[in-house]
């Protein structure tokens, strides 16, 4: 599957609002892990790697950000900005986050546990194992 917004849907009432993220269901694989980002200073720029195998989904719980998808060919751009949207990233894509709100909580689930080795770091290094997959 391709990076792309999944819509999650909310629960509202006249109380406010809810949404329920499901593994397998709403998130499509098994949640290992999850984490959050926050508190991140003005022009801050975050992310430039890839992954060799991680899968994730990524929400703005609040605040904004935007999100930009490098599959090697194509640059994309997502602006999170809405806690009823998930974007799902796949893996051997090269991902950069900038223009964090002073208020920007990123929620983002993965299918694995932490793993330093899963990381590609290196632009070159990406560009080079994107080309023998
Ligand atoms: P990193 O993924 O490089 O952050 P970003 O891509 O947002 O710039 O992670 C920053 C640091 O946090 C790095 O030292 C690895 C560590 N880290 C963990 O220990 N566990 C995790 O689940 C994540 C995502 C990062």
């Amino acid at each position: 599957m391709k990076p792309q917004i999944i819509p999650l849907r909310v629960i509202g009432d006249d109380r406010g609002s809810l949404v329920a993220i499901e593994a397998e269901q709403n998130i499509p694989f098994e949640i290992k892990r999850v984490y959050y980002i926050f508190g991140t200073k003005d022009g801050v720029e975050r992310g430039f790697h890839a992954h060799r195998n991680l899968q994730q989904v990524a929400v703005a719980v609040r605040g904004s950000c935007i999100m930009t998808i490098d599959d090697g060919k194509e640059k994309t751009e997502f602006k999170l900005d809405n806690p009823a949207n998930g974007l799902y990233i796949n893996s051997m894509v090269w991902r950069v986050m900038k223009d964090f709100s002073e208020d920007c909580v990123l929620l983002v689930m993965a299918d694995q546990h932490y793993a330093e080795s899963d990381y590609i770091r290196d632009y070159k290094t990406f560009l080079s194992e994107l080309s023998k997959k």
